[in-house]
C-alpha cells in the first residue's frame, strides 16, 4: 500500500500514470460522464489548517468518483482536544477508505500513515504540498509547455518550494529558485532533491537575484511570504522579501509567452503585483481548477494500488 506524502516516494513513471489518469478523468467529466472509479468509498478529510481549493476539490473529487468525502476539522474531531495522532489513525482509518490530511509538522503525517490501515494523501504540510505541484505539472502540460525551464521566485523554505525541488528532480525539469537570504530551502530537502536529480538529468539552481532565476523561464511561479502558521513573522517577512514581488518588469525577463502560475491564495501586490495576477488569471484558476482533476488521477491510482488492507 502506497501514501502520497511526498513527491520523492514515487517513481517518475508512477507520477505520469497519475497524470495519464487525471487527464482521462477529467476529458470524462468534461462530457459529464462521472465513471464511479471509487464507488461507495469514504474519504476523511482531516484539516488542522485552513483551506478553499483543498477542501472543495477534494471533497467534491471524492463524490464525483462515486464515493463521498467526510470534513474532519480538528476543532471538531477529538484530535484537536490533545487525542493522539496515531489513536486518531487507528481508528479512522479502519472506517474510512482513504484519508487526506492537512497539518503542520511533516512527522505528524508520518505517524498517521505509520499508523493507517488505508492510503494517506498530504494536503499540506510546513515540508511539503506534493498534491498542489502535481497539478502545477498537469496545468504546465495543459498550457503547451513540453520542455519546462521553471523559476520560483520568494520563500524557499515552504511547503511550494520543496515540492517544485522534488517534482523537478523526479521528473528531470530544470528549476531555478531565487529567495533572499535567510530563506533558502531546507538544507537536507535539497541534498536529497539533488541526488535524485543527478539520476534524472533534472537542472536545479539556487539564487539570491530573481532576474537570473527568471531570464529565459517558461513558467514563472511564486507563492505567499507568510504561510500558514507564520502570522507573527508578517511583519518582518515583508521586509526581507523586499524586491522579490513578480513583476512586470521581472516577467519581461522570461520567455515571450511564459506562464505564471500560483497556488493561491495571492497576496497582490506583495509575492506577485496585481497586474501581472489579472494578466495571467487564466492560468492561475485553470491550474485552481486542476486541482480537482489531478488529485482524482491520484485517488483512484492510490486506490488501484492497495493491497487487501481492509
Ligand atoms: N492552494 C491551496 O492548497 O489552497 P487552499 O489552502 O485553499 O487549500
Ligand atoms: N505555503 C502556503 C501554501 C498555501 C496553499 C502555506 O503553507 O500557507
Amino acid at each position: 500500500m502506497k501514501h502520497f506524502l511526498s513527491l520523492k516516494d514515487f517513481t517518475k513513471n508512477e507520477l505520469l500514470e497519475m497524470i495519464t489518469l487525471a487527464q482521462k478523468i477529467k476529458a470524462q467529466t468534461k462530457e459529464k460522464n462521472f465513471v464511479p472509479y471509487m464507488e461507495n468509498q469514504t474519504l476523511g478529510m482531516i484539516f488542522e489548517k485552513s483551506s478553499t481549493r483543498t477542501r472543495v476539490s477534494f471533497e467534491t473529487g471524492i463524490y464525483q468518483l462515486g464515493g463521498i468525502g467526510l470534513f474532519l476539522s480538528s476543532n471538531d474531531i477529538q484530535l484537536g482536544r490533545g487525542e493522539p495522532m496515531k489513536d486518531t489513525a487507528r481508528v479512522i482509518s479502519r472506517m474510512v477508505d482513504m484519508v487526506m490530511i492537512r497539518t503542520f509538522e511533516h512527522s505528524k503525517i508520518e505517524e498517521f500513515a505509520e499508523n493507517s490501515k488505508v492510503p494517506v494523501i498530504n494536503g499540506l504540510t510546513n515540508s511539503y504540498h506534493p498534491v498542489q505541484v502535481l497539478t502545477d505539472y498537469f496545468t504546465m502540460i495543459e498550457c503547451g509547455v513540453t520542455n519546462p525551464i521553471v523559476a520560483y521566485v520568494g520563500d524557499g523554505a515552504n511547503n511550494m518550494t520543496h515540492s517544485w525541488l522534488m517534482m523537478a528532480a523526479k521528473l528531470g525539469f530544470e528549476l531555478r529558485v531565487a529567495t533572499p537570504k535567510g530563506y533558502e530551502c531546507d538544507t537536507l530537502i535539497v541534498e536529497e532533491a539533488l541526488r535524485i536529480a543527478k539520476e534524472s538529468g533534472a537542472k536545479i539552481t539556487f539564487e539570491d537575484d530573481p532576474k537570473t532565476a527568471v531570464e529565459g523561464a517558461n513558467v514563472v511561479t511564486t507563492d505567499t511570504w507568510v504561510s500558514m502558521g507564520q502570522e507573527s513573522e508578517k511583519e518582518i517577512r515583508i521586509k526581507a522579501f523586499n524586491g522579490y514581488m513578480v513583476d512586470a518588469d521581472l516577467m519581461s525577463l522570461a520567455q515571450k509567452d511564459a506562464i505564471f502560475l500560483h497556488c493561491l491564495p495571492a497576496y497582490r501586490d506583495y509575492e506577485v503585483s496585481e497586474e501581472i495576477f489579472e494578466k495571467h488569471a487564466d492560468e492561475i484558476f485553470l491550474e485552481a481548477e486542476n486541482r480537482l482533476h489531478t488529485q482524482k488521477g491520484i485517488m483512484v491510482w492510490l486506490d488501484q494500488h492497495r493491497g487487501d488492507t481492509l
